[in-house]
């Protein structure tokens, strides 16, 4: 899964890390929309054996979007917003 910016793109550029590699990301984005964005590409892969998941409903309900944040512990990646120095990792 891929999102593409389409307005909005001015906004000051904040930097997170996923699995330890930097992302530029912009301030207010959700960390979801962050990654992808950023092309995280997924956030985790399902336990029921049906490949990667990113995310489903968008509105913190599906469960889907789980990320580890070093000093957070496991958030919803679709509603937390992405703070400049964010170190990330896939579920
Ligand atoms: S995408 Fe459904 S809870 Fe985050």
């Amino acid at each position: 899964m891929r999102l593409v910016r389409l307005r909005d793109a001015g906004r000051p550029r904040i930097a997170v890390t996923l699995d330890g590699a930097a992302l530029e990301a912009q301030e207010g984005d959700t960390l979801l929309t962050a990654l992808l964005a950023g092309g995280a590409g997924h956030l985790r892969m399902s336990e029921f054996g049906d490949g990667p998941r990113a995310g489903f409903c968008l509105m913190g309900a599906c469960q889907d979007c789980w990320v580890a944040v070093e000093g957070m512990g496991r958030v919803r990646a679709c509603t937390t917003l992405a703070q400049d120095g964010m170190a990330v990792r896939r579920g």
